[in-house]
């Protein structure tokens, strides 16, 4: 994988990832990744692991980091340096979000809440997924400091009115609706697993018996499932698969600007898409009165030959002026990468993989040592750059 490289790594023999129990011992997202790929069977690591097609899209959003260089300032005085990040209204401690993933339960049991726990020790947002495994009040007792629910269109406006109130009356103050999936993108790696839609094939499963331990800790209390979604399948305690078929049966790809529409009119609270990859979409978004978009490629998992998000930031922030909302995602693996987006113009960044290799790795505690890490990180980023705050990071740090 494009993350950890460099002219030695191919000349020190048996250089190794720290992938032991002890978390603190995790130096990078690159260790924690590693631990996390040794616990999952393969079914799940190609879940998080996937990208669409050929995963250009996913490689080239690791290499379109490489495209910015800093061009640090010396002999400033970097004793005291806020991570702080006004985002939607939320004085976030650090300048990123946990993104929304789905199915958080087949990394860790109740993973959703234990991301929800470790958002909020850290003082940062919580995204929760519609196809999250927990509900939405749930995660809502979990006590996010600041709780987003993420939204994808399935069926009539019923359901996504529904959805929303439960968001609203659960306390959520943004929704970030995805607009990239008007069909799912082709992760075939993922899909060789499987015999059928949502069987795993033979392999599969006896890789699964490979990993007692996942499967005893994960297994123990049966698949689990989706309950913002179970409320609208037909019969009594819908089953997980039958859920899964319901929403393959309900996409909407006939979504399109007067769905958002009717969406701004029904939500009060800050309102995003996610998925956003053309600066003329960002336009639409600001016309339509959006509070502000996602960047984002949904990770490499979507259209394949994508354009990596962090690409757009400048001219998507010189766009939209300075009140409306750019974050971005897609790749983000190291505190100076997120540093590079704060100087290119984004409110925050969300992190998918980042944070679900830290879930794998340890629950609760192993999602709050990836957010240390990257603390860790963006820290002595900004000391060597000679920033002391986010507000005075610009892209004078790339020298331009
Ligand atoms: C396993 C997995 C599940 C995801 N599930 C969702 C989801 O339910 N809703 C959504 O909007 N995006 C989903 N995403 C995309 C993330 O929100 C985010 O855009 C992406 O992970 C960012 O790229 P990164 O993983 O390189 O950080 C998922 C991503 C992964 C890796």
């Amino acid at each position: 994988m494009y993350l950890h490289r460099g002219a030695a790594s191919q000349d020190v023999p048996r250089r190794r990832f720290s992938t032991g129990p002890d978390l603190a011992r995790a130096l990078s997202i690159g260790d924690l990744r590693q631990n996390a790929l040794r616990r999952l069977p393969r079914v799940n690591s190609e879940y998080v692991e996937g990208g669409a097609d050929d995963e250009t899209t996913l490689e080239g959003n690791r290499r379109a980091f490489d495209s910015f260089v800093f061009q640090p300032r010396i002999l400033r005085n970097v004793s005291s340096i806020d991570l702080s990040r006004a985002v939607l209204g939320f004085r976030s401690a650090l300048p990123f979000a946990i993104a929304p993933t789905g199915f958080n339960g087949l990394l860790w049991p109740q993973g959703d809440i234990a991301m929800a726990r470790a958002a909020a020790r850290a003082g940062i947002p919580f995204t929760q997924s519609t196809v999250s495994n927990s509900s939405i009040a749930d995660v809502a007792a979990a006590g996010p400091s600041a709780h987003w629910f993420q939204l994808y269109l399935y069926g009539e406006d019923e359901v996504w009115m529904k959805l929303l109130a439960q968001a609203h009356d659960s306390g959520c103050s943004a929704v970030l609706v995805t607009v990239d999936t008007p069909v799912l993108g082709n992760r075939e790696w993922d899909r060789r697993n499987y015999q059928s839609d949502f069987t795993p094939s033979l392999s599969s499963r006896l890789d699964m018996l490979r990993h007692p331990t996942w499967v005893w800790r994960v297994l123990r209390n049966g698949l689990p499932n989706f309950p913002n979604l179970q409320q609208f399948v037909p019969g009594q305690n819908p089953t997980l698969y039958e859920v899964a078929r319901w929403s393959l049966a309900n996409q909407r790809p006939q979504t399109n600007w007067q769905t958002i529409a009717r969406l701004r009119h029904a939500w009060p609270g800050k309102l995003l898409i996610k998925g956003v990859q053309n600066l003329e979409d960002v336009r639409m978004a600001i016309e339509a009165g959006l509070d502000g978009v996602i960047l984002s490629n949904h990770g490499g998992r979507q259209l394949d030959r994508a354009i990596a998000p962090i690409r757009l930031v400048r001219e998507a922030r010189a766009l939209a002026g300075p009140e409306f909302a750019i974050l971005v995602d897609s790749g983000f693996r190291r505190g100076g990468e997120i540093v590079q987006a704060i100087a290119l113009g984004a409110d925050a960044v969300l992190l998918g993989r980042a944070m679900l290799y830290g879930l794998a790795a340890g629950g609760e505690a192993g999602v709050s040592r990836a957010i240390e890490i990257l603390r860790t990180e963006i820290s002595r980023v900004l000391a060597l750059l000679g920033v002391t705050s986010m507000t005075e990071l610009t892209p004078e740090v790339f020298g331009g």
